[in-house]
């Protein structure tokens, strides 16, 4: 049987390794939620939408038969993560996870940390301020208990339905961000303090660059925790990896 990789995606790392792996000469389908109105374009099959839960991957893992899944979903994207450690261990396929380091503060950072989107929220307790909450969309209406602030938000596709902040603007825009633009959207929309997810990686950086620079607050969102699994931080690393697993396999 020749490798069928499967690489759960929906991030500029999955986008990076689905072109390596086509390059290698891979069998292999790029699976993505659906969340982004126009996914960037692969050289890979692409299947779009959930698998119902941690069986149903099971289940796809075995129809289509898989030979190596690669978790390369964003570090927030845990239940997705979580499904695929249960769903790999199930249909016995090997899995591997593709993931950045976490960003670190540095000397000059003023960061507060908090362990989840909540406790972001409960930390803006206060007097009204100008924030920059670049967080996605799918957790904004949390902040709406904190409806003194007015918030500038970051969106990747232009929002459909009314925001759900009674103070808000949106800026429609798909990174990776440089440190220069971010610079100036910042002083241009006079924040006062940034909220971001410990995304890590290059391309969401520059915020928190921007925000260093600029001496301002970051409350910053700890990832999710996640079962054990293995772990590499480079896309040559995981096409090695396929090639080691499919000769010690025989596959
Ligand atoms: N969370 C973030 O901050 C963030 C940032 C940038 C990009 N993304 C990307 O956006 C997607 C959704 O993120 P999320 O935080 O909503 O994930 P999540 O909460 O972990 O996933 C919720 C459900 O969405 C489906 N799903 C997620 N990723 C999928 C994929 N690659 N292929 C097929 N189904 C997928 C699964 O549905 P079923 O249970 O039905 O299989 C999963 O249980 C992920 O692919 C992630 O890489 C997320």
């Amino acid at each position: 049987m020749r490798p069928n990789l499967l690489i759960l995606g929906g991030t500029s790392d999955a986008t990076a390794l689905a072109g390596a792996v086509a390059r290698a000469g891979f069998t292999a389908t790029l699976s993505l939620a659906g969340r982004v109105d126009h996914p960037i374009k692969s050289p890979l099959p692409q299947r779009i939408g959930g698998f119902g839960g941690a069986q149903g991957l099971a289940a796809y893992l075995a129809e289509h038969e898989v030979t190596h899944l690669i978790d390369a979903t964003h570090p927030f994207a845990a239940q997705m993560s979580r499904n695929a450690i249960t769903a790999a261990e199930a249909a016995g396929v090997p899995l591997v996870a593709l993931t950045r380091p976490a960003w670190r503060a540095e000397a000059a950072d003023h960061w507060i940390h908090v362990p989840d989107m909540s406790a972001a929220v409960a930390a803006l307790d206060g007097p009204a301020q100008r924030i920059f909450l670049a967080i996605g969309r799918q957790q904004l209406t949390l902040f709406a208990d904190q409806p003194q602030h007015h918030y500038v938000l970051r969106l990747v596709d232009p929002p459909t339905a009314p925001l759900p902040l009674p103070d808000c603007e949106a800026i429609v825009s798909r990174g990776p961000f440089a440190l220069g633009d971010d610079l100036q959207l910042l002083k241009d929309h006079r924040i006062d303090c940034v909220v971001s997810k410990n995304s890590g990686g290059s391309g969401a950086y520059a915020k928190i660059a921007a925000a260093r620079a600029l001496s301002l607050p970051v409350v910053m969102v700890d990832r999710p925790e996640l079962p054990e699994r293995l772990e590499m931080s480079s896309v040559e690393e995981v096409r090695d990896w396929v090639h080691q697993a499919t000769t010690l396999r025989g596959v």
